[in-house]
């Protein structure tokens, strides 16, 4: 049998198959939760400081209390880490409410859940499709808005990703974004969207998670001297663009070559998805910004 992934499980160090949650966790009864995932590559963690902080946030709006610092959960991470054989990985970490044995339950008396998950590296796209670029579908179904659920919030409440996915690969596409309320482009259930057009590169800038590395190709545009806008855009900007990719921290960029039923006009990937992926990848090999694991 392969050797098990070891997770942190509130406080301690667990086999995969010991990782076992309550049916009364309220992550599981009601998605009420917080998470987030980071990736190390050869042995390196990238933006580890960065993903924390952002956790820290969606658990502070969130009122889920653990008595972990910033510090406590980078040394959390970076054990869990030492506890695994494996140096390419993506890491989540999970905080729910929590369990409680009554049906009716009052939601500020949890103690809450905390698990730390690495599995080996996951690239959002196989290889071939990474080469040649994905198809990308527009959901119907629209992004949560401020006034109901901040997409901010790096959350467990999920259903509506999974539907649009699943309308997403039924439709023959590889993956999906979705709008705003109001039209506006947003993004997928697990990455941030740019597009190119006339040299310059432009990205949602309300209504979306605040990727990581979304936040890291803006900064490389800017070394690259590639000017990149936060915009308001809609489909019929996607449609006209030269290029488009999604990126995450499951991969980096990812090109796409067609949008519901458009192809993209040139090669893909084109010139500056290729030019900013490279430049990604070099920095994370560079060791900037990471935080290396032994
Ligand atoms: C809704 C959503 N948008 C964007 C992203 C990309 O964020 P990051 O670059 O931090 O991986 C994610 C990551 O899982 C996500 O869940």
């Amino acid at each position: 049998m392969d050797e098990q992934p070891v997770i942190y499980m509130n406080g301690d160090y667990v086999p995969l198959s010991e990782a076992n949650i309550s049916i009364l966790d309220q992550g599981f009864l009601l998605g009420d939760g917080v998470f987030d995932v980071v990736s190390a590559w050869k042995g390196v963690i990238y933006k580890l400081d960065a993903h924390i902080e952002r956790f820290s946030l969606s658990l502070q709006a969130a009122m889920l209390n653990t008595s972990m610092s910033h510090d406590d959960w980078r040394a959390a991470i970076i054990e869990t880490m030492r506890r695994n054989s494996f140096r390419d990985a993506t890491i989540r970490f999970i905080v729910t409410r929590g369990v409680s044995t009554k049906v009716v339950a009052d939601p500020r008396d949890f103690e809450p859940t905390i698990i730390i998950w690495p599995a080996p590296y996951i690239f959002l796209a196989d290889e071939n499709k990474r080469a040649q670029g994905i198809r990308l579908f527009i959901s119907h179904l629209r992004a949560f808005t401020p006034d109901t659920l901040d997409p901010r919030y790096k959350c467990l409440d999920r259903l509506h990703f999974q539907l649009a996915k699943i309308e997403a690969l039924d439709a023959g596409c590889d993956d999906v974004i979705w709008l705003s309320r109001d039209g506006h482009v947003a993004e997928g259930p697990a990455s941030n969207l740019f597009m190119a057009k006339d040299g310059k590169v432009y990205t949602p800038g309300e209504g979306v998670l605040r990727g990581i590395t979304r936040q890291a190709f803006i900064e490389i545009a800017a070394e690259a001297g590639i000017e990149c806008i936060e915009a308001n855009l809609t489909p019929f900007d996607l449609y006209s663009a030269d290029e488009l990719f999604t990126c995450s921290t499951a991969g980096g960029a990812l090109a796409v070559r067609e949008i519901t039923g458009r192809k993209m006009p040139g090669a893909v990937p084109g010139p500056i998805t290729q030019e900013l992926d490279r430049r990604y990848w070099e920095k994370r090999e560079s060791g900037a910004d990471g935080t290396p694991i032994d």
